[in-house]
């Protein structure tokens, strides 16, 4: 399997899209024919009748415009909340199957499929697929299911150590391959942890620590392009590849 990164987050608002934008970047300078898949993305906006996904849209325009919108969030809710809820709430049942296969699709027909999770890894998506009480299947399970390869953000400064361990274990746990982590510089001051952080990690772990993406002024995709030369966010891609 392979051929992709999957994008995940030790939390909502660590910075996955502006690190899947750098993968997206990296992966295009690699010479990869690249698409993006935001699977199921909450709070959009509606307009025209149409559901507008900010992350899709923005990870569309910097793949390129290669795929429909329909292709790169399939999924997508009005209501800010996780998914489940946001299904629940508005009365969807989210056809999984459907999406699995439209991320089939997209690894036959590229070199390369960047996807960004919503939330973190223990976010509900639905419930079991089996139909089984009490059991959701979760980010992580469309994760293993897509058989790619994890990259795990997290806030480079205070509570990030923590957050980090939880989501490697879980990846263990679930037998889902770890190509790297990435300490996102969301605040524009680094405080003492994110100086320090990344060594930490790097100690504690055996995968791959790439920090710190540094804080950007601007997003553009000229800004993300050089902030992912500087971490080496190419290297990510390739190691995706031998995975
Ligand atoms: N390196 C950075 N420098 C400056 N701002 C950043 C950086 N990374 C992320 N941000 C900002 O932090 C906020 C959260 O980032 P982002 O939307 O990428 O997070 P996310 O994990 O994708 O969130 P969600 O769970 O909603 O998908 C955004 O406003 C984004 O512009
Ligand atoms: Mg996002």
């Amino acid at each position: 399997m392979g051929k992709g990164i999957f994008v995940t987050g030790t939390d909502t608002g660590v910075g996955k899209t502006v690190i899947a934008a750098a993968l997206v970047l990296a992966a295009r300078q690699e010479g990869l024919r690249v698409a993006v898949l935001k699977p199921v993305e909450t709070g959009c906006r509606r307009e025209n009748g149409e559901l507008l996904p900010a992350d899709g849209l923005f990870l569309q325009q910097i793949a390129g415009h290669t795929t429909s919108l329909d292709d790169v969030v399939p999924l997508r809710y009005e209501t800010p909340v996780a998914p489940l809820v946001a299904a629940g709430i508005e009365g969807k049942t989210p056809d999984v199957k459907s999406l699995l296969a439209v991320f089939e699709r997209l690894r036959n027909e590229f070199d390369f499929v960047v996807v960004e999770g919503a939330g973190g890894l223990l976010v509900p998506i639905s419930e079991s697929l089996s139909g089984a009480h009490g059991e959701f299947y979760f980010m992580r399970d469309l994760a293993r299911d897509c058989g790619l390869p994890l990259v795990i953000v997290g806030r480079a400064g205070l509570g990030t150590i923590n957050h980090t361990l939880l989501s490697v274990h879980e990846a263990e746990l679930a037998r889902i391959r770890v190509a790297g982590v990435v300490l996102n510089q969301t605040e524009p001051v680094a405080d003492t942890a994110s100086a320090t952080n990344a060594a930490v990690l790097r100690k504690i772990l055996h995968v791959p620590v790439f920090g710190v993406f540094r804080h950007l002024t601007e997003k553009t995709a000229s800004s993300i392009d050089a902030a992912s030369k500087e971490s080496d966010l190419g290297r990510l891609v390739r190691s995706a590849q031998s995975l």
